[in-house]
């Protein structure tokens, strides 16, 4: 089978986009990142991705007078790749409903918390505030409203007595680099099958502590 061709949207240091190149470099992965793009110009990541050779492109939001507009020249920078999927990354604006929907179960997120617990900013500060013993990541299919969306993959990590914001947040994005390469491949090769409000998974058993929904419900 040919393999899906990824853009990836970052706004940042782009580690995530990096975990999903790295994958990729398998000669088995069904995805290959054709594009890196960036609505920021300094992001690191964009630099990262040029030493491992990928396309990149930048679309700076900010000269854009909507988003609407932001999004026309977007849609055009993914439809010039060629892209059958888009992995946001770090992708740091939120995207219209008609964006979200044109690409409907095509654009997938990482978000650093378990959804749909603290979705939005500052999700590790939150979650230390809160007491929770349990942190991680999700990787979700992207809905219209924000870090919401059918669920492919989850990791949870401890949330230790000594934790501060960056320790919690280190142990969680390297779950987030385990986490996004499993549910690109698992969306790639076609085992993702959306049911209602669920992202269930054939034909796949996740590696040890990456967590999915079995579609025979195991
Ligand atoms: C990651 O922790 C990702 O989960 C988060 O931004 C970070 C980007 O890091 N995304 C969100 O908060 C989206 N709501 P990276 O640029 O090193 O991948």
């Amino acid at each position: 089978m040919a393999r899906k061709r990824v853009a990836v949207l970052i706004s940042g240091r782009g580690s995530n986009m990096q975990a999903l190149i790295d994958a990729a470099r398998a000669p088995d992965y069904p995805a290959e990142i054709v594009l890196v793009l960036s609505n920021i110009a300094g992001a690191g990541g964009l630099a990262r991705a040029a030493t491992a050779g990928i396309p990149t492109a930048v679309v700076e939001h900010r000269k854009f007078a909507d988003r609407a507009t932001f999004e026309t020249e977007l849609t055009a920078q993914l439809r010039t790749a060629r892209a059958d999927l888009v992995c946001l990354a770090g992708f740091m604006r939120l995207l219209t409903p008609g964006f979200v929907e044109a690409w409907r179960d095509r654009l997938i997120n990482i978000h650093p918390s378990l959804l749909p617990a603290f979705p939005g900013l500052d999700t590790h500060a939150r979650a230390l505030a809160a007491g929770v013993r349990l942190a991680g990541c999700t990787v979700h299919f992207v809905r219209a409203e924000m870090d919401n969306g059918p669920i492919i993959v989850q990791a949870a990590v401890p949330v230790l007595p000594d934790d501060d914001e960056d320790r919690l947040a280190s142990r969680v994005l390297a779950a987030e680099h385990r986490a996004y390469p499993l549910a690109l491949a698992l969306v790639a090769s076609g085992r993702v099958r959306v049911q209602g409000d669920k992202a269930v998974v054939g034909d796949h058993a996740a590696p040890d502590g990456l967590l999915i929904n079995p579609a025979d419900g195991r």
